[in-house]
């Protein structure tokens, strides 16, 4: 099963099992990080579950929705490597993927 990464807001790493096929927000939501809100159960329409994506892994994402890029424009701390957790399935290839859970809006 590929590996996540994941970073919560106090600086804390965790690696966890992602199936794949599940959204990293879900992997993120299944392992107990409450911290991330996912208010709108990944329909992007909420920008809860926004998060910071390790740039070495930029090229393995999926390229973003018009959708998901005007809801991460609602975000103050959007930077180059944000996405929103919702709209990336997890896969074999994103095996090691590294996601730092962004701040709250
Ligand atoms: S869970 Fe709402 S946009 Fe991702």
């Amino acid at each position: 099963m590929p590996k996540l990464i994941v970073i919560d807001r106090a600086g804390e790493e965790k690696i966890v099992e992602a199936e794949t096929g599940l959204s990293v927000m879900e992997a993120i939501r299944d392992n107990g990080f409450d911290e991330l809100l996912a208010l709108c159960g990944g329909c992007c329409s909420c920008a809860t579950c926004h998060i910071h994506v390790d740039p070495a892994f930029k090229d393995k994402l999926p390229a973003m929705t018009e959708d998901e890029n005007d809801l991460l424009d609602s975000s103050d701390h959007r930077d180059a490597n944000s996405r929103l957790s919702c709209q990336l399935q997890m896969s074999a290839d994103l095996d090691g993927l590294k996601v730092t859970i962004a701040e709250e809006d």
